[in-house]
């Protein structure tokens, strides 16, 4: 069985994302979607909150479960047998870290990455820049899952701008 995960912050999950999972799903037997735990970093969303919601927009597939982590990555992948951690690549600007991080889980435990070309309609998209539009109250249906639209707009109401 090969296993593969897709990390991220998810902050809040994206359509870009479910892309890259459901093309994930396709070639793996497992998907694990991990939730970074950085406590560090302010987010919208609890990642408990953010596990909820990833769990609702991945139950269409079987094969991809979630989960959060902390540390690094490739430590948590051999805790779990993963062998390959999944990517999408938007541009050339997501290239040079996206490059560096495969080069260094590589360095560190041989961990392999699979860049996936994400969908042209979702190039432009970005956890941050939902965010930011859904806080000035743009429309940003079609670039989230439905089911979370409600969700986003009464928290980005509550945070405030
Ligand atoms: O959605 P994000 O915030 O861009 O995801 C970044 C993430 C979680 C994939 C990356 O920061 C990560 O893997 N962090 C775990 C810590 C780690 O392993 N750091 C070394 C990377 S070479």
């Amino acid at each position: 069985m090969t296993f593969a995960v897709c990390p991220g912050s998810f902050d809040p999950v994206t359509n870009g994302h479910l892309d890259v999972f459901a093309r994930a799903a396709a070639l793996f037997e497992q998907v694990t979607v991990a939730v970074l735990i950085n406590k560090t970093k302010s987010s919208l969303f609890s990642v408990e909150e953010r596990i909820d919601m990833l769990r609702e927009v991945v139950a269409p597939y079987p094969n991809v479960v979630v989960d959060s982590f902390h540390g690094l990555l490739v430590d948590y992948c051999r805790d779990h047998d993963i062998a390959v951690i999944v990517k999408g690549l938007r541009a050339v600007s997501d290239f040079d870290y996206e490059l560096q991080m495969a080069q260094m889980n590589h360095r560190l435990t041989g961990t392999e990455t699979l860049f996936v070309s994400t969908n042209p309609l979702y190039s432009y998209l970005s956890s941050s820049l939902v965010k930011e539009v859904a806080t000035y109250g743009g429309d940003v249906s079609g670039l989230v899952p439905d089911i979370l639209l409600t969700r986003l707009k009464e928290r980005v109401d509550q945070v405030g701008l």
